[in-house]
């Protein structure tokens, strides 16, 4: 997709009032591209849709929704079309972390892990995506997570990154399934970001030299709209040089960590 394709498009941005999901709408708005946003908070939500749409001279659509209900799901839908008619570029990126040893982990929270970080993605990709199909076009663009090419998945974060590999194989699944109807499926695998989302986080972010700013993570986001047509960037991975991960990842005590 060329920059004259994208000019006028519209996407639609998850999580978008603040982190990444700010940042990649910003991204795609510098790209001439329409936006509907959504995230719980309505306030930030409408300050960030005025920011932006003041900064980038596009439309921006603030929608309350909250990607754990269907219906609001739903609504975010039907409000984007009533607005702008249609929607070209899918970018799920809404998302929760917590950092718990499994045998501590609240059962609330591994319900609200998976109804944000997976299905959520899931279920909102299945409510465009025959609209993408008549059209013989579209991008959807899935926030995984670097974590995922830890193998084993970084202790205290087994649900978090579990429920992102299922994210990651199910993209690339959906390419190769929806590729003869035109439509692109790319994941992004950020490394540890600084955000809200990382900054209660034991260990991993005391040293902040260490984070990454969202900066690659928009360049991956331009880099994926803008590849010529006959082309999908399944995955981009931008990891930290230093990532914070190793340490947790590799427990190097022979007894049990938590004795
Ligand atoms: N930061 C990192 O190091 C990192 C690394 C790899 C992957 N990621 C992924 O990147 C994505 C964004 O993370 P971030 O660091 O930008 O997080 P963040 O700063 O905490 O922002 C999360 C965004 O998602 C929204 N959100 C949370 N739960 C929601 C829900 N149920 N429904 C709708 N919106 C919801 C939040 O707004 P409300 O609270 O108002 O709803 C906010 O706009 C996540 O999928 C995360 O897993 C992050």
């Amino acid at each position: 997709m060329n920059q004259a394709y994208l000019n006028g498009r519209v996407a639609v941005v998850t999580g978008a009032s603040r982190g990444i999901g700010k940042a990649l709408a910003a991204a795609a708005a510098s790209l001439g591209i329409n936006l509907a946003i959504a995230a719980r908070g309505e306030g930030p939500l409408k300050e960030t849709a005025e920011e932006i749409a003041e900064k980038y001279k596009v439309a921006v659509l603030p929608v309350v929704c909250d990607v754990t209900k269907l219906e609001d799901l739903e609504n975010l839908v039907d409000k984007t079309k009533e607005k702008f008619g249609r929607i070209d570029i899918l970018i799920n990126n809404a998302g929760v972390s917590s950092q718990y040893p499994f045998q501590n982990q609240p059962l609330e929270d591994l319900e609200k892990l998976a109804h944000t970080n997976y299905l959520g993605y899931v279920r909102l990709i299945r409510l465009v995506i025959n609209d993408m199909i008549e059209n013989k076009s579209g991008a959807i663009i899935n926030m995984v997570s670097g974590s995922t090419l830890n193998d084993p998945l970084p202790r205290n974060f087994i649900v978090y990154s579990s429920l992102k590999v299922g994210l990651r194989a199910f993209s690339k699944a959906l390419f190769w399934e929806l590729r003869d109807h035109g439509i692109k499926v790319t994941s992004i695998l950020p490394g540890v970001t600084d955000t809200e989302l990382t900054g209660k986080l034991k260990d991993i972010t005391a040293d902040t030299s260490r984070l990454m700013t969202t900066e690659a993570i928009e360049n991956a986001l331009k880099f994926a709209l803008s590849v010529p047509a006959n082309v999908c960037p399944l995955e981009i991975s931008v990891i930290n040089q230093q990532t914070p991960w190793t340490k947790p990842v590799i427990p190097f005590k022979q007894q049990h960590p938590d004795k």
